[in-house]
């Protein structure tokens, strides 16, 4: 099978008409950076936290889950530094009014620097051929070395006055790499201010009796504030995790490509306590332990690499993100952080409650340190799909859109196909359906030719596709194809649900992550 190139836009219409995501309030011109997920949608995106939660409880025993309120006292974000520190630096474009943030312009600009020294070596690579050799190329080349100097000078001087957060350093970072506005082309930009990305709201009914909710930007200060009640319910011992999925919300100002950026969006988080001084060891580890999880998922290792923070968060003392190559190019997917104990020892302090755990193995009592794992569930499912969407030749010549999703998470599991409306086809395949409907996510879909049919299914990325036909009026056996291979086989009806569970259970996956 060939694969033919698909766009970001392909995904994008792609999602709407199969009813994966669709625009928020989309009847009123939708709402900026919201979206809503459709019924295909919401069975992927629950496949895949089934997929992190599944692994995160069951694959390690020293982890348990947690569902906490979106909304918490208001000192949490006092005592978290999110009310002084969660701010992105922006600027406007006096010409054409557009915000935008300052260190994205900048990490932009360093792109377009790498951009170009890329398409000089592609350029020298096709003109020396066989014969080329790219790593010294880059060393020697004048034009390749000018421009990744500029991209490296730009990189540290873009560290240094973010870890300064110094927003006039940033400006004439802007005014120095000659950045125009992409909507009006001009270089008229006000000064960099900070802009904090909590929302927030009101609780209680009465204006005076009110009190201002932040809606939660993270949901790691949940798991925090109930460190003591998990470690005390549960009986857990140092080293532990807990795991929580949920919402969080960041008023974003640069809310852009689809899904990756969202002002409500959902977070896959787990914070692993640990001996102080212990914590870089884990943090390591755990760096390992992720890669090794996306991996599991067959999506290609060559999509994924680690990018160590140069400017790290006002709690962390180690950081990096794992990176995705989305069709917009390698952008954060994950973000692994050594936490120390900067979030217990404050909400100690803001609460007047201890936050101390007594060692059992070493009699000593101490606050413990934090390595986290925190994932975008919604960048999760831009990856996962982006990476499945393919329009391919088949053998016969004919093309088909195939969304190749890794069997385990496909939205539809098996399909149930009567080759024609009548003649008691619809009636035996009705009642496999119901017969495997408890165990696994089937649809009915009598709808157009047989062949339309396996186009709309490889189009969702069903993995078995069940054709009753008159032979199984007979001897009680269907074919059963196969969606990567577009192969079919024959079996019986008794036999379809055996044949086809191993193939997809999580399980194999998961242990694959062990080896
Ligand atoms: N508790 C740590 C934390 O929240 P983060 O790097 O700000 O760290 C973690 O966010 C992950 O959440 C990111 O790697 C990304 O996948 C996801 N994420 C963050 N902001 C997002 C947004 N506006 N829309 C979608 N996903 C987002």
């Amino acid at each position: 099978m060939d694969a033919i190139e698909t766009s970001f836009k392909d995904i994008i219409s792609h999602s709407k008409e199969y009813g994966f995501i669709y625009p928020g309030s989309e009847i009123y011109d939708g709402l900026g950076a919201v979206y809503d997920y459709g019924p295909l949608g919401v069975e992927l995106k629950n496949r895949i936290k089934q997929y992190w939660y599944g692994w995160m409880t069951r694959m390690n025993d020293n982890i348990v889950g947690i569902d906490t309120a979106i909304f918490m006292h208001p000192e949490v974000w006092k005592a978290s530094g999110h009310v002084d520190a969660f701010n992105d630096p922006l600027i406007d474009n006096k010409d054409s009014k557009k915000r935008y943030r300052a260190d994205v312009l900048l990490e932009d600009q360093i792109e377009k620097h790498l951009e170009k020294a890329n398409k000089e070596v592609a350029k020298a690579a096709k003109r020396f051929g066989e014969s080329f050799d790219e790593a010294l190329y880059r060393e020697t080349n004048p034009r390749v070395k000018g421009y990744l100097d500029k991209a490296e000078n730009l990189r540290r001087k873009f560290a240094a006055a973010a870890e300064a957060n110094d927003m006039a350093a940033l400006k004439d970072l802007i005014i120095e790499e000659e950045i125009a506005c992409p909507v009006s082309g001009s270089r008229n930009w006000t000064d960099v201010r900070q802009f904090n990305l909590m929302f927030s709201t009101q609780m209680g009914s009465v204006a005076e009796g009110a009190s201002t909710l932040y809606l939660r930007p993270e949901t790691a200060q949940g798991i925090f504030v109930n460190f003591l009640n998990v470690s005390k319910s549960n009986r857990m011992k140092i080293p532990f995790g807990i795991a929580q999925i949920g919402k969080a919300f960041r008023n974003e100002i640069v809310a852009r490509q689809f899904i990756f950026r969202m002002r409500e969006f959902e977070q896959m988080e787990m914070q692993f306590f640990v001996r102080p001084g212990e914590e870089l060891e884990w943090y390591e580890w755990w760096k390992n332990r992720r890669m090794k999880w996306h991996q599991s998922l067959g999506l290609g290792d060559e999509n994924y690499r680690f990018h160590d923070h140069d400017k790290l968060a006002h709690y962390a003392n180690a950081a990096a993100d794992i990176e995705f190559k989305f069709p917009f190019g390698f952008k954060e997917l994950e973000g692994i952080h050594s936490r120390t104990d900067f979030d217990l020892r404050r909400h100690e302090e803001f609460s007047g409650k201890k936050m101390q755990y007594f060692d059992p193995e070493t009699q000593e009592k101490y606050i413990p340190y934090v390595v986290e794992t925190s994932i975008g569930l919604d960048r999760m499912f831009l990856a996962i799909l982006s990476n499945a969407l393919r329009e391919e030749k088949l053998e016969d010549g004919s093309e088909r859109t195939h969304l190749k999703l890794p069997y385990f998470l496909s939205p539809v599991q098996v399909s149930i196909l009567p080759l024609i409306k009548k003649d008691g086809l619809p009636e035996l395949a009705n009642s496999i359906r119901r017969q495997l409907a408890g165990d696994f996510a089937v649809q009915y879909d009598e709808k157009d030719s047989v062949g339309r049919r396996y186009r709309r299914q490889d189009a969702i990325g069903t993995p078995f596709c069940i054709t009753v036909d008159h032979q199984s009026l007979e001897d009680n056996t269907v074919t059963i194809r196969d969606r990567n291979t577009a192969e079919q086989i024959r079996i019986s009806i008794d036999e379809i649900a055996t044949y086809i569970e191993p193939k997809l259970n999580m399980s194999t996956a998961w242990r694959s992550i062990e080896s």
